[in-house]
């Protein structure tokens, strides 16, 4: 049985006395669940978000990184420092940075790759536009994207990486892919990886949905055959609410 992972994307937002106060706040309400539950938080939160999850089941990630070690890149932070303040997971690839930032499926590449050398987690996300959507290619784009992400990795980190598979035109739009096309989309991201990878490690990678998951939809998302759990943007972003869709079983 694969575990379903929840994790919040909070994007730019919190300062860090609200990321402490949230996650003092959603402690004692997700303590006992099952579920993975991780919070990717903007740079400025890290250490503080780290803190205040200490000694609770709350891991802590970071939403992008550099693939270079160290060296000449203003503005960057790499894997390696990631790891030194204890941060375990990454977001890689979220479809922000690849439509603002000019983030390339050969970058994602490199940024997983970077990230396995140091022992984090990488959320590799995928997804479509609506107009990919709607002109019948998105199955194709997305295990397109999904192929290239992995390319040269082992099957071992296939099989930890997780995928979020978050379409484009359902992100902070309020607008969910409906239960059966994300389950579709996922399967098919998933059959993917059995041709590339074999169907050992397809069973055993997680594949969220991503893209207005709130407490009303996350139980129908999450029992799909093939939805391992989701990446949740604006509804991470207020603990009550949060912890709902972590306790959505
Ligand atoms: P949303 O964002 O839940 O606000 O749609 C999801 C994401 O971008 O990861």
């Amino acid at each position: 049985m694969r575990k379903k992972v929840i994790a919040g994307n909070w994007k730019m937002n919190m300062l860090p006395d609200a990321a402490i106060r949230f996650i003092d706040e959603l402690t004692p309400m997700v303590k006992n669940t099952e579920n993975e539950v991780v919070l990717c938080v903007p740079y400025t939160d890290l250490f503080y978000s780290l803190l205040a999850a200490q000694n609770t089941n709350i891991k802590i990630g970071a939403q992008n990184m550099h693939w270079e070690e160290s060296g000449a890149y203003t503005g960057e932070v790499s894997a390696k420092m990631l790891k030194s303040i204890g941060v375990e997971y990454v977001i890689i690839g979220h479809s922000e940075r690849r439509q603002y930032f000019a983030e390339t499926d050969e970058t994602v590449n490199k940024k997983i790759k970077a990230a396995f050398a140091n022992e984090l987690k990488p959320i590799v996300c995928v997804g479509e536009t609506l107009e990919q959507r709607e002109s019948g290619d998105a199955l194709n784009v997305i295990t397109m994207q999904t192929q290239k992400a992995l390319e040269g990795l082992t099957e071992e980190q296939v099989a930890n990486t997780i995928i979020a598979y978050e379409p484009i035109w359902a992100i902070g739009t309020g607008k969910t892919a409906t239960s059966e096309d994300a389950n579709e989309a996922i399967k098919a991201i998933r059959n993917k990886i059995s041709d590339l990878y074999g169907q050992n490690t397809s069973n055993r990678i997680i594949i969220q949905y991503g893209g207005s998951v709130k407490s009303t939809n996350a139980k129908e998302l999450f029992e799909m055959s093939d939805i391992d759990g989701g990446l949740v943007g604006g509804a991470s972003l207020k603990a009550e609410e949060f912890a709902k869709i972590v306790n959505y079983n």
